[in-house]
């Protein structure tokens, strides 16, 4: 037997309240005829519990008390009756009477007065008896998870049990025990996501509570994505197929939803799938657009949602009414580049679609078979250390042949080479001494692009003493 110790004694009831002078402040709250914070009553006693205020009162009892066990008493009381008072008697209580008992005005039900009360009985050490169902209890993200195995005496221990059979102590710090409240834990970890149930033993028999199955409604999108990085582009006519994907944590749930344009006409239509991984949840919702309108045009979401959480990504899609090949030069039809330079970019602007294929030519032959310094970067062509005998015409050929479109451009490159002397590369001459009179002739041969202009000077030689004099 556990030592039990009544405290609640009824006292002369409303004797010492009456005395009270109505100071101000007084009864901003009601007052409970009890002064202690809790009680310990043994099983099948009778507890009386009286309550005075200044206006009309009202009592919350524990949910293990069923309202017609109780019973109230209402009387206007006070030297001159202007208090109102209430008297609760519960003739027989049990064990599962087990809990808060408060005292409040009807009409400022903030204005509260309580008392503890524990019904001890050695047969139930807790409050939930074991055979009542399962109880589920919600464990969420960054909050205390409570294990509500409340007990009917307030010097009972117990310990939290894993099921089947892995126990935890309570430490005070990370597993926190109150009789009144249960085991909290202060910040649960995937551990203690199961079936527990707590346990304490009295005189060498072991009893337990009622099993709680703490879950973990998950709602963590981990990343939603689209089967298209760009922008998307169509014609007219033609079916449209997004796919959004999203991932979740496992057991997470979630809502995909798409916002497009058509969505008004419902032009689409949806179809949803999930996959679980061994890791992780695929949700799947593929909107399909079985012919795409003008008005098909402009931005698509898929949003997705779990709880409170939200997750979405965005497209844009293009409807062109038809094929089309646009083509042009970037800056004009003749383009100019030195010789030596590192490398040279022929690109004209392009638009098309459907993706053509692209050909360039130089002076009517493929391009890349002419000279290994010609390549092809996405449209255009890139021609690396520019020499003289790159200068021709190259010729863009753009072709969608399923549509039967043909477009080409044809573009002239002009090497520019600075003027070199030919005669300077050789040697340098000095032409001599010439007698005067002889007719000699002077050369000079120079390459440039374009055609250098060759222009004489003539130096007068220093004289030998004499002052140099300008001569014809
Ligand atoms: C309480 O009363 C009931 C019937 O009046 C009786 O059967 C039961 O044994 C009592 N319990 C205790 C703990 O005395
Ligand atoms: C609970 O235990 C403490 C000391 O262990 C004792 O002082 C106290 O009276 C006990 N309370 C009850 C209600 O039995
Ligand atoms: C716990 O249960 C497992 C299997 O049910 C058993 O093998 C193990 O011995 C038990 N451990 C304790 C401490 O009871
Ligand atoms: C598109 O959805 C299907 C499910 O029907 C899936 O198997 C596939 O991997 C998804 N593709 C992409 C690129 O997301
Ligand atoms: C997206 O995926 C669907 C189904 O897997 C496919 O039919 C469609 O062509 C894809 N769309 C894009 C733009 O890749
Ligand atoms: C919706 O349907 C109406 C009538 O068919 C059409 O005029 C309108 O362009 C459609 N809007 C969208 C966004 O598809
Ligand atoms: C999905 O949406 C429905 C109705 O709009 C809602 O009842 C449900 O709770 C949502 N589910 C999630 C996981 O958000
Ligand atoms: C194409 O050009 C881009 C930009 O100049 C460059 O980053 C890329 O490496 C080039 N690709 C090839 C295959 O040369
Ligand atoms: C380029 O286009 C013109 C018509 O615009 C066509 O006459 C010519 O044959 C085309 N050149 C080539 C190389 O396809």
């Amino acid at each position: 037997m556990m030592n039990l110790i009544l405290i609640c004694l009824l006292c002369g009831l409303y004797g010492v309240l009456a005395k009270d002078k109505d100071q101000k402040g007084k009864y901003s709250v009601p007052i409970l005829d009890v002064k202690t914070r809790q009680l310990v009553l043994d099983t099948n006693q009778t507890l009386l519990l009286g309550c005075r205020g200044r206006w009309e009162l009202a009592w919350a009892f524990p949910s293990g008390l069923v309202r017609d066990q109780v019973q109230v008493e209402e009387f206007r009381c006070g030297r001159t009756s202007k208090h109102y008072c209430s008297r609760v008697t519960v003739s027989s209580t049990q064990a599962q009477h087990t809990g808060l008992f408060r005292c409040r005005y009807r009409r400022l039900t903030r204005k509260q007065t309580s008392v503890y009360v524990y019904v001890t009985d050695s047969q139930q050490p807790f409050v939930e008896h074991p055979g009542m169902s399962p109880d589920v209890l919600y464990m969420k993200e960054k909050q205390p998870l409570l294990i509500p195995c409340r007990v009917t005496h307030p010097n009972i221990t117990t310990t939290l049990v894993k099921y089947p059979n892995h126990s935890l102590s309570p430490d005070q710090r990370i597993i926190i025990w109150n009789s009144k409240q249960g085991f909290t834990i202060r910040t649960p970890a995937f551990y203690y996501i199961g079936l527990f149930y707590c346990q304490t033993i009295t005189d060498g028999v072991a009893h337990k509570s009622r099993i709680y199955f703490v879950h973990r409604p998950v709602s963590n999108i981990m990343e939603v994505y689209l089967n298209s990085s760009g922008p998307v582009e169509a014609l007219k006519g033609e079916r449209l197929v997004l796919n959004c994907t999203a991932t979740g944590e496992l057991n997470t749930r979630v809502n995909i939803t798409w916002d497009y344009p058509g969505k008004i006409n419902n032009t689409g239509s949806m179809s949803k799938r999930l996959l679980k991984h061994r890791t992780h949840m695929l949700f799947y919702n593929i909107l399909t657009i079985p012919k795409l309108q003008r008005s098909d045009r402009g931005l698509y979401t898929c949003r997705v949602t779990s709880g409170e959480k939200t997750k979405q990504q965005k497209i844009t899609v293009t409807v062109f009414d038809r094929p089309f090949i646009r083509l042009k030069p970037r800056h004009g039809s003749v383009m100019e580049v030195p010789a030596g330079q590192k490398s040279y970019r022929i690109s004209p602007k392009l638009r098309a679609f459907p993706v053509p294929e692209v050909f360039w030519l130089k002076d009517g032959m493929v391009a890349a078979e002419q000279c290994s310094r010609y390549h092809m970067n996405g449209t255009s062509l890139v021609i690396r250390d520019v020499a003289e005998e790159d200068a021709g015409k190259y010729t863009v050929l753009v072709r969608i042949q399923e549509h039967g479109l043909y477009q080409n451009l044809t573009l002239t490159l002009v090497v520019n080479v600075s003027p070199q002397i030919g005669e300077k590369a050789v040697s340098l001459q000095d032409p001599g001494s010439v007698p005067r009179g002889i007719r000699r002739a002077l050369h000079c041969t120079s390459h440039a692009v374009p055609p250098p202009h060759i222009q004489w000077l003539w130096h007068p030689c220093p004289s030998k003493g004499l002052p140099a004099a300008p001569r014809a």
